[in-house]
Parts: C-alpha cells; sequence; structure tokens
C-alpha cells in the first residue's frame, strides 16, 4: 500500500496523523507530508482509518504494490 496525497486539497486539519500517528506524518506547517511513503501491512487498518478521517478527502491509498508481488511457492 501507498500513501498519495493530494496537497492541493490537505487543508492542514491534521486528523490523518491524530488517528493514525504511525502512519502519516505533519511537515512543519501542519499538512501532511507523507505522499508517496508505503506502509507495511501491520498499519494498513490504521492508514484506512486516518484517510477515512480526512475532512478534505486529501489522501488516497495505492493498493497496487500488494497485487503485484509474486504468490508464495
Ligand atoms: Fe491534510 Fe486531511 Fe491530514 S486535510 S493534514 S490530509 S486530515
Amino acid at each position: 500500500m501507498k500513501i498519495r496525497i493530494d496537497r492541493g486539497v490537505c487543508a492542514g486539519h491534521a486528523l490523518c496523523a491524530a488517528k493514525a500517528p504511525e502512519v502519516y506524518r505533519l511537515d512543519d506547517e501542519g499538512y501532511c507530508c507523507s505522499d508517496g511513503e508505503v506502509v507495511p501491512v501491520r498499519l494498513h487498518a490504521q492508514a484506512r482509518l486516518g484517510a477515512q478521517h480526512c475532512p478534505e478527502a486529501a489522501i488516497f491509498l495505492d493498493d497496487e504494490g500488494e497485487a503485484a508481488q509474486p504468490p508464495e511457492a
């Protein structure tokens, strides 16, 4: 899972980091700066929770990473 932040939409509400502090980071001005970061499997639920609480819907979670992984033998 990879995080995509629409920086043009993020308004610095910081609920993402409040709900999922292990996943989302804020820059010095309080805007989310986790764009492009890969979320480890153990934090996927937290990542979704934080995204759901963003009032601006600025967070998108890209699941392509897992789909591209080869199945275990
Ligand atoms: Fe921005 Fe939404 Fe987080 S507005 S700081 S991405 S809660």
